[in-house]
């Protein structure tokens, strides 16, 4: 199939918020303990992380994650989490069925995120907790001293404080499964009085909504109109989540992004009806707090223990590549997805795997996350695409090759992501630089293989990376590659 990109400097869609790559660490799981946090591990630094675990982590450039939940957000009392280990209750977590131990709480937290060099996405307890609670950690974390909370923080080791800037305002609240679960009405009502007494806390803090758990809710995107209505004027973000996965049609899977592009559309199109109904001027961002692919299968009861095995998913190459169109679909929007996390970083559906005592890898999914971290900061194009459609059982007519065209001012290098979902087909593309002076291809990678099972283990951790491609020399601004069928490809160019 011949498919022709035409990037032109001024077909802007926005500049990328450093935000856009993020990630999401919950007390779920393994995630926390032996995923970040293992004392005994070889590898462990003097406050019990696993530094082979930061170290891939730093490699991934985070900008912030979200912490500490999560549907476990929704049973947690962040006030179990401070002060003396050895005091600090061990609780029954009901959201997981898990038993927390507490000996990683908001303080380890931020020692870990400095450490990985990130910033955290804090969150407030709306199900079980209150608005007293909310106003409280904000004051533990942000104040700078000299009323009780804060002058707890500075006694349990942090004299200064944390400036966590954006926070969610509990999670998934629209669902059934949700500790707590409020009706859109009454979470509007309440979300926006803990808004207003974390903001009386702390001026600078920006707050993000829980808009609709996934599109498939029934109350989808009514929930999303009623609760922006209660804090339009008082919120900055509202969040979305979306999880896909193989139902046993690889067309389909690989076709998430045109599903995700549509939520998107139909979020921002809610924002802007309140907008317009609210008779206000601000423009409501969005925060994709949670994306990725996730298999839920329904699993056997686990009996009560800390760190269960659950939701630890291996992710196959073909995962990765509809992962990577999900990634290009949240590039192309983002004029208005301003925070994103893929869901999640360590262990429980994660982008990063551990063994207790053991090593860690990369998952598949780990390498289109790294692509768009490290080479997707800057201005999105909006390139002129000429392409064939494909047909897919679930969404009808879709392209059959996906693109994001990034262009970063500062270091004078454009980046071109491309997704061929098609599993038989290459793509032979055309791609037209020639609106941009001289340039120069630099760097290309491809994700691809004749085995889209293929998954990487502890025993074998490199059965899927990107590889090298050839680079091709430029015809007048004109650069002629051929994408592999079931491929995800970076392709850099210098411009001079
Ligand atoms: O990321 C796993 C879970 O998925 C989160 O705890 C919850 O918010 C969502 O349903």
């Amino acid at each position: 199939m011949k498919t022709k990109v035409t990037v032109v400097k001024d077909f802007t869609v926005g500049t990328t918020d450093i935000n856009l790559f993020g990630s999401f660490v919950e007390h779920l799981g393994r995630s926390i303990y032996t995923g970040i946090y293992e004392p005994t591990h070889p590898d462990a630094d003097s406050h019990g992380f696993r530094s082979d675990v930061i170290k891939l982590v730093k490699d991934l450039n985070i900008s912030l994650i979200r912490y500490p939940g999560g549907n476990f957000l929704s049973n947690y009392n962040w006030k179990d989490g401070i002060g003396p280990k050895e005091n600090r209750p061990k609780r029954l977590d009901r959201a997981w069925y898990s038993i927390e131990p507490n000996e990683i709480g908001i303080d380890e937290f931020y020692d870990w995120s400095k450490k990985a060099g990130t910033e955290i996405l804090g969150a407030v307890n709306m199900g079980t907790g209150t608005v007293q609670d909310a106003g409280d950690m904000v004051e533990y974390c942000n104040f700078p001293g000299g009323t009780y909370w804060s002058d707890l923080r500075i006694k349990n080791g942090h004299k200064d404080p944390y400036k966590i800037k954006y926070w969610c305002i509990g999670n998934e609240m629209d669902g059934s499964w949700q500790v707590g679960h409020l009706e859109a009405n009454d979470y509007g009502k309440k979300a926006l009085e803990a808004i207003k007494f974390m903001k009386a806390t702390d001026s600078t803090i920006k707050t993000v909504v829980c808009g609709s758990s996934t599109s498939h809710m029934k109350t989808y995107p009514e929930w999303d109109r009623i609760i922006l209505e209660s804090t339009y004027d008082f919120t900055d973000y509202l969040s979305i989540h979306r999880y896909f996965e193989n139902k046993g049609n690889d067309d389909d899977f690989l076709a998430s992004f045109f599903e995700m592009d549509n939520f998107i559309k139909t979020s921002i199109a809610t924002c802007d009806y309140v907008k317009a109904y609210a008779r206000s001027s601000k423009t409501m961002m969005l925060s994709f707090d949670e994306w990725n692919v996730w298999y839920q299968q329904i699993k056997e009861p686990h009996p009560w223990v800390t760190a269960p095995r659950i939701l630890e998913e291996h992710y196959s190459l073909l995962d990765a590549l509809t992962f990577g169109g999900m990634a290009i679909t949240l590039l192309n929007h983002c004029d208005r997805v301003k925070i994103a996390c893929v869901a999640q970083l360590i262990n429980v559906i994660s982008l990063i795997f551990t063994e207790p005592a053991k090593g860690c890898y990369k998952q598949a999914i780990y390498f289109p996350f790294q692509d768009i971290s490290l080479f997707g900061r800057g201005t999105v194009l909006q390139p002129i695409i000429n392409v064939q459609n494909k047909i897919t059982e679930k969404y009808g007519e879709v392209p059959a090759v996906v693109f994001a065209t990034v262009y970063n001012e500062e270091k004078n290098e454009i980046t071109v992501f491309a997704l061929n979902t098609s599993k038989t087909e290459a793509s032979e593309t055309e791609i037209n630089l020639f609106n941009f002076e001289k340039t120069r291809m630099f760097y290309r990678t491809e994700l691809t293989g004749n085995d889209l099972s293929a998954r990487n283990t502890l025993q074998n951790t490199e059965a899927v990376k990107p590889v090298n491609a050839p680079l091709v020399e430029s015809d007048n601004g004109k650069f002629e590659v051929l994408l592999k069928p079931a491929s995800w490809n970076v392709i850099m160019f210098k411009i001079f």
